[in-house]
């Protein structure tokens, strides 16, 4: 099993890198507030996992279960809402504070609004996300999808009311039809990935995934465990692992965690621009044809490259299998743990930090990232069963072995 590590020969130390401070939890007081304005919302669980760290030589694995979220299944809502909810508050040009959803469907408002079409390309989360919200403030959403994406998700979307189909394109392909349609017929893009000309909406949606972070390090602080030493972030565009690393960093300044960025072999756009050290992101083209949907991306997002180009301290390239190995650790534990259900994008950081702590070709991983008794992991299963034939040949029937990849 071929597993790829390239370590970050330009990381850099603390306050000498991309600045952090919109990330910052304490400039992203609003993100979590109006986030509590959903019926919904509730911090997801971080689950402490003793028997998995033991077995793994560390002194501690934590794991946030984003599969609770809003009842969506995967974080991405928190993206997609908030970023809807700040488009909204500065078109009727009050705060965001003053808003919430009931607010929003009000006549008087919703009349001041009109209607407004939010479109987007989604692997399938971040989509389900916005039609959600699209249908929370009464508005509507046209989501596109890439080739070959599971029919589970597309009618999860559609079950939300907007208007969903899959395209014949790979994903940044569809990103790219989405944008010019959406120019053509006065829809506002709501993408969660930036590039040059195209950045408030995205780092909007970056913040909204704060919230996630900002949870867990509360919930770290009421449980009184140290802070994490490691992080483990999966990455499409980048966007999540971003943010995730930002409010981090951000808030635990020079004893910030070491962060580890996770991709699959066939869309790793992160690792090679880390492995090009010439500070420029890199893309991956062709049919980025991975287990892990919602990280078959290939173009790094433009706001988020230069935090994980600075602080980064290694990004992983790996075989589907590891995900899948990922997805069946989390669902059959050892000892007592709690069983924690993650889809493939969710599980892989699991199946990574297996490899690292488990196997001989792991061994200059933990010693060149200091993983060992005294650390503590923190990881992210950002999704739950969100094409279940696929968990269900994963995890019960052992498709995507290592012994058959
Ligand atoms: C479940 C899941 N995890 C992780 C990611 C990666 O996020 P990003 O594209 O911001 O890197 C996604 C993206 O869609 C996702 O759906």
């Amino acid at each position: 099993m071929m597993v790829d590590i390239c370590y970050n020969s330009a990381r850099r130390p603390f306050g000498q890198g991309a600045p952090l401070d919109a990330l910052a939890p304490a400039n992203t007081g609003d993100v979590r507030a109006f986030h509590r304005t959903f019926r919904e919302y509730a911090p997801t669980p971080l689950h402490d996992l003793p028997h998995l760290a033991g077995e793994f030589g560390l002194g501690r694995i934590l794991i946030k279960d984003e599969s609770r979220r809003f009842g969506l299944n995967a974080f991405k809502v928190l993206g997609a809402s908030y970023a809807i909810g700040r488009y909204l508050a500065e078109k009727l040009g009050r705060p965001l504070s003053s808003l919430d959803p009931d607010r929003l469907r009000d006549p008087v408002l919703r009349e001041k609004l009109g209607d407004i079409t939010f479109a987007t390309t989604t692997d399938g989360n971040h989509g389900r996300g916005v039609a959600w919200t699209a249908r929370q403030m009464g508005q509507k959403a046209v989501v596109y999808m890439p080739r070959g994406s599971a029919s589970s998700r597309v009618e999860n979307i559609r079950a939300l009311g907007a208007e969903c189909s899959v395209t014949d394109l790979n994903y940044d392909d569809a990103v790219r039809m989405t944008w010019a349609r959406a120019r053509e017929r006065g829809w506002v893009m709501v993408q969660d990935t930036a590039w040059d000309g195209y950045e408030d909406i995205p780092a909007w949606i970056m913040q909204g995934y704060t919230t996630l972070a900002a949870e867990a390090l509360e919930q770290m602080r009421t449980a009184g465990t140290q802070a994490p030493t490691h992080v483990f972030l999966q990455a499409g565009v980048g966007s999540f692992a971003g943010a995730v690393l930002g409010c981090l960093a951000a808030e635990l300044g020079p004893d910030m965690p070491v962060f580890v960025i996770v991709e699959p072999h066939r869309a790793n756009c992160i690792y090679r621009s880390v492995l090009a050290a010439d500070g420029r992101p890199h893309s991956v083209a062709g049919d980025l044809d991975t287990l892990m949907a919602g990280l078959a991306c290939g173009e790094p997002n433009t706001i988020s490259w230069p935090l994980l180009r600075d602080y980064a301290a290694a990004c992983v390239s790996c075989p589907d299998c590891v995900a899948a190995d990922g997805m069946r650790i989390l669902a059959a534990p050892r000892g007592g743990d709690v069983p924690v259900l993650s889809g493939e994008s969710g599980a892989v950081t699991t199946g990574v930090l297996q490899w690292i702590m488990q196997s001989e070709e792991g061994a200059e991983a933990r010693e060149k990232l200091r993983l060992n008794g005294t650390s503590t992991v923190l990881l992210i299963s950002t999704e739950g069963d969100t094409s279940p034939s696929t968990y269900r040949d994963v995890v019960w029937f052992g498709r995507h072995s290592r012994w058959s990849e």
